[in-house]
């Protein structure tokens, strides 16, 4: 199985394929959406819910990401590898931006990273793409601006709509590869993914982008309570660790396990 590289996404959208993106945070997930033939895997700064445990994206540290990074990239023969950049690792400057990339790049082994923001890190994606770090830009919701932007709400209805083209055609001109869009109205993102040359990539943006990416442990139902609308379930993995783990702990407690065929 051949790698998969930045162009090979602009590529698929000449073509007019797809193609799909999940998380990943360490080996056996990473190694079974490569197996699955699912070409991008991002290591979330999303990582903070749902491996660190916190509320949100914000307090996630880059020394936390990092080795999760590692992790991935040792585990995948084909998937392109994204690093997340976390909030307040880039937005003071392109310097910063640059040497926290690097980070990913050399001790995490990412093949390139995502940061969120539009007209304003134009800066930043230009430093990085120029010191040799490809970047996906990440546009409409951006989770880290949380509270600048009042709460979980789609971004770019009606009048706003522009605010979302102007910066896809910022991320673009400025050299991104591609553009995730959280939260856009269908149709706007649908506009934007015909008006751009790189793939874009949805995540509550409708069919019409060029990729779509979820978070695998909402997706495939590892995690419990109230999912955003843009999730499809299309697992109870929750369901299936839950009764093995009864399982196991009954057994331990009937003495059926170990059995004459676990012991030596
Ligand atoms: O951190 C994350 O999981 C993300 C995707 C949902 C795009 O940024
Ligand atoms: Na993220």
């Amino acid at each position: 199985a051949k790698r998969i590289r930045t162009h090979h996404l602009r590529e698929m959208k000449e073509r007019g394929e797809r193609f799909s993106m999940l998380t990943a945070y360490e080996q056996y997930a990473a190694a079974t959406f490569d197996e699955a033939g699912v070409e991008v895997l991002l290591v979330g700064d999303s990582a903070s819910n749902n491996v660190y445990g916190n509320d949100t994206s914000l307090p996630v540290t880059v020394d936390e990401l990092v080795p999760l990074t590692r992790a991935v990239s040792r585990s995948v023969r084909r998937s392109l590898v994204v690093g997340d950049l976390p909030f307040g690792s880039y937005q003071a400057s392109p310097e910063q931006a640059y040497l926290t990339a690097v980070r990913f790049m050399k001790e995490g082994g990412a093949h390139c990273v995502k940061l969120e923001g539009g007209v304003e890190m134009a800066p930043q994606i230009r430093k990085l793409t120029q010191g040799g770090i490809p970047v996906m830009a990440h546009i409409g919701f951006t989770p880290q601006s949380e509270h600048a932007l009042g709460g979980y709400r789609v971004q770019g209805r009606g009048e706003t709509g522009s605010r979302v083209i102007e910066d896809a055609l910022a991320v673009q001109e400025a050299g991104a590869f591609a553009v995730v869009m959280e939260m856009v109205p269908g149709d706007t993102a649908g506009q934007v993914t015909q008006q751009l040359a790189i793939p874009t990539i949805g995540i509550g943006a409708g069919p019409d982008c060029d990729g779509q990416v979820l978070v695998w442990q909402d997706a495939f139902g590892l995690r419990q309570g109230r999912m955003a609308r843009f999730v499809k379930q299309y697992a109870d993995l929750h369901a299936v660790l839950l009764q093995a783990a009864r399982d196991f702990d009954a057994d331990v407690k009937a003495g059926t396990f170990p059995g004459p065929e676990h012991t030596f």
